[in-house]
């Protein structure tokens, strides 16, 4: 007899489906906006640079033609073929140092909003989802050599469940800033630029430069000899702000128009961070608001001190910034050793997260299962 689990399959759903799957999603995502709000978020996702022109992929796990599951708990009120479970895939830029120190560009597929309806949970259906889509992604890679690589999501669901179908999780720690007015410090104009959209452009051109340069660099000691980036490109940061933007028009009627600052040191070397607000909660609860650090970059030849000056200063901006739009902390993620001691002196709390927005990496094609150190893991890659 075939396994129950065999009549079940990964697919597209229809617009009628997906936005289904939106208002099912609403109670669990949509906190700070109401439900039609959320749904025109969503709707407005799709036509970002990132997720146009087949950059966004939604999945559902629903069953073959002419197959049926036990109804959900409750009775069933659809119509049309049952949606057992739902996520959706986002195409980044990526790169992957392999073993034989030669690199290669692809895509990296972004995986969110793993959902299954309250109904349905617990009868396997998220797991068997992500496993054929594990297969339907290491498939991609195997048709399209070098193109996509590996996979990222983050797990609010600790680290066990997507473990199980090999999205292995790394690093995941935040330095945590509480978000405040009334800390300026006095910064002279031309040490402290701040970023407006306009000034992104050249900077995250700039990073990827040195993202490309990091990665070429051999494995660090202690670390998987397989390395792999996701790039911070434009499209990525446009995702964030373009979110950040929509939400920020609802609760305050206004877009930010500050997306980071950058401090210049008297050696000319930089440092810079470009951030996005992210909201789980209304104007009322900034508790549950962070601004977070999409990219914080350090060029080369920024000594400690200045180091400490250049996060002195941009932190300050960002405090006054979350503080200006209900967000109650501030935080960027997997800071290195040294920015992590210069963020701590500063009066940073440094959280080893074991729960929620666990990094994980899934290895496709040709370095499936093996280790990977993920270089730049920091939240322009989420999704
Ligand atoms: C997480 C979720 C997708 C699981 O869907 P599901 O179809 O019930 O999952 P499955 O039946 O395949 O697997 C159930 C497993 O998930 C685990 N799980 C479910 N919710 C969990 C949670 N909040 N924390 C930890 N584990 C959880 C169950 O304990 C179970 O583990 P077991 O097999 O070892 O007993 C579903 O609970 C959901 O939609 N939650 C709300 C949205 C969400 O948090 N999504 C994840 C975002 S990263």
């Amino acid at each position: 007899m075939a396994s129950p689990k065999s009549s079940l399959i990964l697919a597209s759903p229809t617009d009628e489906e997906r936005r289904r799957c939106w208002k099912a999603t609403h109670p669990q995502w949509g906190a700070a906006l109401s439900l039609d709000a959320y749904l025109a978020r969503e709707q407005r996702q799709l036509e970002i640079p990132l997720a146009r022109n087949g950059g966004l992929t939604n999945w559902i796990l629903t069953t073959r033609e002419g197959e049926s599951v036990p109804p959900p708990a409750g009775g069933s009120t659809d119509t049309g073929r049952p949606v057992l479970s739902s996520c959706e895939t986002l195409k980044k830029r990526a790169l992957v140092r392999g073993k034989d120190g030669i690199i290669r560009e692809g895509t990296a597929h972004g995986v969110a909003s793993v959902f299954t309806d309250p109904a349905y949970r617990g009868r396997g259906y998220a797991t068997t989802m992500l496993r054929q889509l594990a297969d339907t992604l290491g498939k991609m890679e195997e048709e399209n050599r070098g193109d996509a690589m590996f996979s990222v999501l983050y797990s609010d669901v600790g680290k066990k469940f997507y473990a199980v179908n090999e999205w292995f999780p790394h690093p995941s720690n935040h330095a945590e800033f509480a978000a405040s007015v009334d800390d300026t410090p006095a910064v002279s104009p031309e040490a402290l630029k701040i970023l407006h959209f306009d000034d992104l452009p050249p900077l995250v051109a700039a990073d990827e430069q040195l993202i490309r340069k990091e990665i070429a660099q051999p494995p660090h000691p202690g670390h998987p000899a397989i390395r792999a980036a996701i790039l911070p490109d434009l499209d990525q940061i446009h995702w964030h702000l373009a979110r950040e933007g929509f939400v920020c028009e609802q609760l305050f009627s206004r877009r930010p128009n500050v997306h980071g600052a950058l401090y210049t040191s008297s050696s000319g070397a930089r440092v810079w961070a470009i951030w996005a607000r992210s909201f789980s909660g209304t104007v009322a609860e900034p508790a549950k608001n962070t601004l977070f650090f999409l990219r914080f970059v350090v060029e080369e030849g920024v000594s400690d001190e200045d180091l400490r000056e250049a996060l002195r200063a941009i932190v300050a901006v960002a405090k006054k910034e979350a503080a200006d739009t209900a967000c109650a902390k501030v935080q960027m993620w997997n800071p290195d050793r040294r920015v992590r001691a210069a963020a701590e002196e500063l009066g940073a709390k440094y959280v080893v997260r074991d729960n929620d927005s666990i990094t994980s990496l899934n290895a496709l094609g040709e370095i499936r299962g093996e280790p990977v150190d993920w270089v730049a893991n920091e939240k322009y890659a989420w999704c």
